[in-house]
């Protein structure tokens, strides 16, 4: 989708972290903006401060978990700005945690907050998308996806999940007019569920900036690119190794300190 302007995108996970920067950046483009999450004031936030770039901005506060809110959030946006162009499924959440802990109600909250949520809502915009011959879908994975950590296997397990689901769909909808695209951002600074840990991320992961993730998306849906890692340095280069050899890789981030980090952060969190 070459030109965003006067497009309709569907932004979930608008109100904190990474979201409001993908706001601004689809904003930035030309844009219109229905932002939804459940906190209503946060995203009032959002929605006012994109609106300064000349764009419609509407917040439509819903679970995305919930099958009704969904199909309401759906409605209210047609209502509001008349068919999505643009669907960003960027809500998500991680509980860092050994897997033992974790209770059974977090590992489903999370892969239906990560997993089924995208599925669905991509499963309901899809069909007008087509008929309109137009529209992109835009799936906010992780470089977790590619490669699990411990004590966040639930959170990669998901995030697989999508990388996997882009790559099957995108090839599907191919000749339509309708694509979709994966990012995959490793550790992010400034805002978001990584730099809320308060920590650095290890040297050998890297951090990115949130800018740099929303520039991405933009990036992704104007070129159709397939999948875009945002990550610097060697971590990149880590994902083409892990293909041909999972083990190296694995035994590379525990000797530089990844895996530490996320056993220290599960302590952490069960403190
Ligand atoms: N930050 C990173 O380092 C990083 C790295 C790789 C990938 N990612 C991915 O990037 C995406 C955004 O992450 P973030 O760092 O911005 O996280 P965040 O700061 O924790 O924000 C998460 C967003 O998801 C929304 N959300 C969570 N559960 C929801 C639900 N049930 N219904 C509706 N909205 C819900 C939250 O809004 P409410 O609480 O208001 O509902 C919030 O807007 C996630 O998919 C994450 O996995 C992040």
């Amino acid at each position: 989708m070459k030109d965003l302007r006067g497009k309709n995108a569907l932004l979930t996970g608008a109100s904190r972290g990474l979201g409001p920067y993908i706001a601004r950046a689809l904003a930035n483009r030309g844009a219109n903006l229905v932002l939804t999450a459940r906190t209503a004031d946060a995203l009032e936030a959002t929605a006012r401060e994109v609106s300064a770039e000349g764009v419609r901005a509407v917040s439509i506060p819903a679970d995305v978990t919930d099958q009704t809110d969904r199909e309401r959030m759906l409605e209210d946006a047609a209502a509001a700005t008349g068919p999505i162009d643009i669907l960003i499924n960027n809500a998500g959440i991680e509980w860092v945690c050994e897997y033992t802990k974790l209770s059974p109600e977090l590992i489903e909250q999370m892969i239906q907050t990560n997993l089924v949520a995208p599925l669905i809502l991509s499963r309901l915009v899809l069909p007008d998308m087509i008929a309109r011959g137009s529209g992109h879908i835009v799936m906010m994975s992780s470089l977790g996806g590619k490669k699990g950590s411990p004590y966040s296997a639930t959170y990669a397990a998901t995030k697989a999940g999508l990388i996997e689901w882009t790559s099957g769909v995108r090839e599907e909808l191919r000749g339509t007019g309708v694509s979709a695209s994966v990012i995959c951002p490793g550790f992010v600074s400034d805002a978001g569920m990584f730099a809320e840990y308060g920590k650095r991320a290890p040297r050998l992961a890297g951090e990115s900036r949130p800018d740099e993730v929303a520039g991405a998306v933009v990036h992704a849906i104007e070129h159709d690119v397939a999948e875009i890692t945002v990550n610097p340095g060697p971590k990149r280069l880590l994902s083409i190794a892990n293909a041909i050899s999972p083990g190296t890789v694995t035994w590379l981030l525990r000797r530089f300190g990844v895996y530490e980090f996320y056993r220290q952060q599960a302590e952490d969190n069960q403190a």
